[in-house]
Formats: structure tokens, sequence, C-alpha cells
């Protein structure tokens, strides 16, 4: 058998290093060499990566727990050689709290008055429960690869507070409905302790990927204040993220985010292209990150525990699948969106540029189907 080429040696010559870096991760027939990606879950092994400052004083103990997060003393934070403002905290949650942040983004985030893609090409009527219509079939499939996907499954994004409109890229007033509180809650701790007290979770997107989505080369800069940090957490199964430069050319550094980790883009870090090229399997004997919770979380904790039945469909969605929440402050404070952003005219939103899967994983890869035609297929 034919060698796979190493990651490096794709990334060193040519002009467009990071489309070959994204081809190179998201192939199927041979797969690629994944020695390349740092692993933040193995610590500071690799060379480029170091122990990231936080603000330990930023939320109390107390109110780490409330929110499913261990103390700020003891998360495992990292930042990266070559990306100033990039910190990746792995998993910060308590032992069974990641259950409620699955749950919320599969049952409660993708309710109205959120947007999501079946909106699309489906009657609002269609689209109100997708939760109760899915649950069902879901936890008695067999597995079996011709049975019909449920709404949950044709789930692609779904937008929180400012609604992304994909084909203008742009938010607006018009276009927002209340962020989720627990979410906002979240956000906000690890902004703080991240260096960033006050920051406000304005618009969320989630992305939800299976083993065959994959996430486009772009870079978030539709925010109209880019000095907010960028939140991301995941869920579910792992993804290879690969971070590039403030030009499309810069050769990316690729990452594997695991469940319950979350990344932080600010700074100079903020405004980099970036992409998912593929999604893995988490490594074996990567400790069980969403078992059931284990400690006693306070009064008003968001965090609660989730009825069996419920969690016994998120774990059927999530053993093929990732769930990555992005949390965004859009506005400075005080800002408002001008008269001309507020009036462009409303253009049905898609995201078919953004996102792309392929439809199956074969020898031979079919093109790139776009992920909202699934919603209709
Ligand atoms: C995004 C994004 C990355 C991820 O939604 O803008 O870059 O890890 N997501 O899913
Ligand atoms: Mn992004």
């Amino acid at each position: 058998m034919r060698m796979a080429k190493m990651a490096a040696a794709v990334a060193e010559h040519g002009q467009d290093a990071f489309r070959k870096l994204f081809k190179f991760y998201k192939r199927r027939v041979p797969p690629p060499d994944f020695s390349d990606v740092i692993d933040f879950a193995k610590g500071l092994r690799n060379e480029k990566v170091f122990a990231a400052k936080l603000n330990l004083a930023a939320i109390s103990e107390r109110d780490a727990r409330g929110a499913g997060l261990h103390p700020i003393k003891d998360w495992k934070a990292y930042g990266l050689e070559g990306y100033p403002g990039f910190i990746f905290i792995s998993n910060p949650f308590l032992l069974g709290s990641q259950q409620h942040w699955v749950t919320q983004s599969l049952k409660v985030y993708p309710q109205k008055p959120n947007v999501c893609n079946l909106d699309i090409h489906m009657a609002p009527a269609e689209t109100e429960n997708i939760w109760e219509r899915s649950a069902e079939r879901i936890r008695n499939k067999s597995g079996g690869k011709s049975e019909a996907k449920t709404l949950l499954e044709k789930l692609r994004w779904v937008t929180l507070g400012y609604h992304y409109n994909w084909d203008t890229k742009t938010y607006s007033a018009d276009r927002h409905t209340a962020f989720p509180a627990d979410l906002a809650r979240l956000s906000g701790h690890v902004a703080a302790a991240c260096g960033f007290p006050g920051f406000r979770a304005e618009a969320g997107i989630l992305n939800y990927y299976h083993t065959d989505s994959s996430l486009g080369i772009h870079v978030d800069e539709s925010e109209l204040d880019h000095s907010w940090p960028l939140l991301s957490f995941s869920f579910g199964q792992s993804a290879v993220f690969l971070l590039g430069g403030a030009k499309r050319e810069d050769a990316p550094t690729a990452m594997f985010m695991h469940s319950g980790d979350v990344m932080v883009m600010s700074g100079a870090s903020r405004l980099l292209y970036h992409a998912v090229p593929r999604i893995v399997s988490p490594p074996a004997g990567f400790p069980a990150p969403l078992g059931p919770p284990e400690e006693d979380t306070p009064e008003d904790s968001l965090v609660s525990k989730v009825p069996e039945e419920d969690w016994e469909v998120c774990t059927r969605y999530i053993e093929a699948s990732r769930v990555n929440a992005t949390v965004r402050q859009v506005l400075a404070p005080g800002q408002l969106f001008s008269a001309a952003a507020n009036s462009r005219p409303a253009v049905a939103l898609s995201g078919e540029s953004y996102h792309q899967e392929e439809t199956t994983g074969d020898e031979n890869p079919k093109p790139k189907r776009r992920r909202s035609s699934s919603a209709d297929s």
C-alpha cells in the first residue's frame, strides 16, 4: 500500500496552502495521516503549545459550578505559538454537565423563534417541533442506513440572538430574538476567565456535523466590533480544526477538538481564517465525557439533570455527530445598527457556500453536496 502523504509535505509547496491542507484532511481514501494534528488533550507535549494564563478571580467556584464548569484554577488552558489571542481550554466541564449543553443544542435551541436550515424549505408549522417529531424514531432506530432521516438528523445549523443572514453575511436589528440565557451565562463566564469581563452573547451559530460533514474556509468578520472574542464550544464527536492566518494563503495549524473543548479567538487571532475539514471519532480510551452528573449543583444552577429518555436520544445522536456552538458579541457597548444596515433587503438565508457535505464515505467521493440541500431530499 502507498504511504499517505504527510501533512507537512502538502502544506510546504504551492500557493493556496490552506485549501490544500483542507483537502488533505477531508480526504477519505486513503485516509490522511493525523500525526501533525495537535491534540491539546495531551497537554504540553507539543512544542508549540504553552500554558495560558487565565483570570482565576473572574468567577466564583459556585458560579462556575452553576454553569457546569470546573473552578477556573483547574482549567487546562493553552496558547499556541504564533497565534496571540488564541486560547484553547481542554474540556473545562464537570463530569456529566455536558449532558445539559448537548440536550439544549438538540432539543431547545432549534425551537422557534430561533432560525434553522430547515426553515428554508419547510413551512413554519413543520419545523416547530423538531425534537418531538424525531425523538421516538431516533430511539427506535436499528442503525440501518436505509431508514429515512428525521428532522433532527437533517438539522445543519441554528442561529440565536441576532440571526446571521448567510447570504448578505450581516446581522441586523430586525432579525433578532432573545439569546438563550444559559448559553449567555456560560459564555460570559468563559470570556471573563479569558480576560474579557462584560462580554455579551448577542449572536450564536450552532453547527451540526455528521461523520461526512465539513465546514469551509472562512473568517467570522460580520460582527461590528471585533475587539470581543469569538467563543466556540464543541460536543459529541471530535473534529480536525484548521487555524490559519490573516491571509487565505497562510498555511494553517491543525488541531483536534474533542467533546467539551472550548476555543477562544481573540485579539490578533479574532479574524484568522479557519475551517473544519473532518469529523473524527474520539481517541480510544478518551474518558467518557458525557456520563451522569456526579456532583451536587447549586440551587440556581443552569445545569440540571437531563431526563433519561431525552439523554437516550442525545446519546444516539452524538454517537455519530458533533455539535459546535460559536458565540459572538456583535455590537460595541452602546452601539446600534445603522439605518442602512437595517434596511438591507431580506434575502433568503441558506448558508450554502459555507456548509459542505459528502454524500457518502465510499471509495469515490461524490461531488460536494450543499448542506442545506439535504433538508429537502
Ligand atoms: C463557525 C465555526 C467551527 C466549528 O461556526 O463559524 O467556525 O468548530 N465553527 O464548528
Ligand atoms: Mn467560524
